[in-house]
């Protein structure tokens, strides 16, 4: 049963007032949502609106986004809650300590390195990808053998993985203010796309809107598991296509649930939290579905299976110098993207380690900047190290499947903290539980069933090695555990004295 072991929110409370383990807060419900910004808005709309516009649901593409929006909207109703109740480092990981227990809390742990570590890496070479594009269109040339796809080591990532990795470590406020520069340029870039854009639009590329279903040829060779479970082909456009399509963009989304990992350095979390993620959510909702409309009045879908579609929208009109803008904005949106997944990594990995469950000297907090710096610099280097050698292109799909199981597992843990602790003081109480968790934990699951099998088998395999880690190392040196049984030896000691003197027990 000590698998199940959970540890009371009051305890991972005064566990943040520890002074060597202590954050700073500095951060307000504006840089909290900023943050979100910062960290959603990336390759997801940069990438991947053309992609899915042209495989999957066509000019529908904009509902694609509103339903994975929808989703989303329904986990961060479950985050929200628990940040506000739980204000501690950790976000997923943390909220399942409470309430699922420390087995799964670890497999959280150890699952959310898939969406940040991970996410990371595949981003810094999305960005090492744009660079190269840039420096381009001004006449320089990378070595295809130092930069981008086909390269040996990917330097630009590197660069900018360690770059940002230093910016993490000199303070929270730093990286705030830093985020706020480059989440304006990134905005505004999205802004002048859809105003830009609209000039452009030509109502006959809308029509059909919904186009209709076909039977989908490429599936066949890598499955979906709903698809190997079911035997249904899936169908590319159609209704079915805005479905699948919102499985894609999803990715887009990644980045709201990040805010929670900041929960220990907010200034007043309980107010600021819930603001913070509902307010990015909402504003990247907004810029998603209104740049989509916008891209696919542009060009027609079928024209926009392109790396990079929102410029090749404005080549087709003849705005070539957009396209310089619009790689601009791109650069500094993935910049963003990547310090904070960094950010959330190392704030999981810091809330592991203070509870024993990784190396304890590892969630010293640095006693100038107030960050925890050792922890930060060894997520960096390990980021550099997948960024520099790891192809990645396949494992980049784990970020989606690792990032929607934390959402099943929050959803669920909502209704069972709700039931275990019903005393506990929530500032914001998300409404219809357990009937609204249960749709966002049956929403994200239907995602995941969407996902690729070899996906599946890897994300299996990567937990596989979580629960070896876990038994080998994390449930000996589990602070909890250890404070368990110092309870537990001071109970017996106190019996055999009660004995020894004849009391009544525990008098
Ligand atoms: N949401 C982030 C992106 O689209 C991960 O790049």
């Amino acid at each position: 049963m000590s698998l199940l072991r959970t540890k009371t929110v009051e305890q991972s409370i005064r566990d943040t007032e520890e002074p060597e383990h202590s954050l700073r807060k500095e951060l307000s419900a504006l840089d909290l949502t900023v943050f979100g910004v910062g960290v959603i808005i990336g390759t997801g709309i940069f990438v991947l609106t053309g992609v899915a516009a042209a495989t999957h649901a066509g000019p529908a593409i904009a509902l694609s986004f509103v339903v994975a929006g929808l989703v989303c909207g329904l986990a961060a109703l479950c985050y929200a809650e628990f940040a506000s109740t739980v204000p501690v480092a950790g976000s997923a990981y943390t909220f399942s300590y409470a309430s699922l227990g420390e087995l799964i809390a670890w497999i959280i742990g150890w699952d959310l390195m898939l969406e940040l570590a991970l996410g990371g890496a595949v981003v810094s070479r999305g960005w090492s990808q744009y660079l190269v594009s840039l420096l381009d269109i001004f006449g320089l040339k990378l070595p295809a053998s130092i930069a981008g796809e086909q390269s040996v080591i990917d330097i630009p990532a590197v660069l900018i993985v360690l770059a940002l990795t230093a910016v993490l470590i000199l303070g929270i406020k730093l990286s705030s203010r830093v985020n706020m520069v480059v989440v304006s340029i990134k905005v505004t870039v999205v802004l002048f796309v859809i105003l830009a854009g609209l000039f452009y639009v030509k109502a006959s590329n809308y029509s059909p809107f919904v186009p209709p279903a076909q039977p989908s040829a490429s599936t066949d060779l890598n499955p979906t598991l709903w698809q190997t479970l079911t035997g249904l082909v899936p169908s590319t456009f159609g209704v079915g296509g805005i479905f699948a399509g919102a499985s894609v963009v999803f990715f887009a989304y990644i980045g709201f649930d990040i805010v929670a990992t900041a929960a220990e350095e907010t200034r007043h979390p309980q107010r600021d939290l819930p603001i913070g993620i509902f307010g990015s959510l909402f504003v990247c909702t907004a810029l998603y579905v209104t740049v989509s409309l916008v891209v696919v009045g542009m060009q027609n879908y079928t024209r926009l299976n392109t790396g990079s579609p929102l410029s090749d929208a404005f080549k087709a009109v003849g705005l070539n110098w957009a396209a310089t803008i619009i790689a601009i904005g791109a650069l500094a949106g993935l910049t963003t993207v990547m310090m904070i997944l960094m950010l959330g990594q190392s704030r999981v990995f810091f809330a592991m380690a203070r509870d024993g469950l990784l190396p304890i000297s590892l969630a010293r907090v640095h006693p100038r900047f107030g960050t925890p710096a050792r922890i930060t610099a060894i997520t960096g280097l390990a980021v550099a190290f997948l960024a520099a050698v790891v192809p990645l292109t396949e494992l980049a799909k784990l970020v989606n499947i690792g990032t929607l199981f934390a959402f099943v597992l929050v959803s669920l843990g909502v209704i069972v903290l709700r039931r275990t602790r019903p005393d506990l003081p929530r500032a914001f109480r998300m409404p219809a539980v357990p009937l609204l968790p249960i749709i966002a934990a049956l929403a994200c699951l239907w995602l995941m069933l969407n996902l690729e099998i070899d996906t599946w088998v890897r994300f299996v395999v990567w937990l596989a090695i979580g629960f070896v880690v876990y038994f080998g190392y994390g449930r000996r040196n589990a602070r909890l555990g250890l404070r368990l049984e110092q309870d537990y030896a001071r109970a017996l000691e106190r019996t055999a004295e009660d004995i020894t003197a004849d009391r009544p027990r525990g008098s």
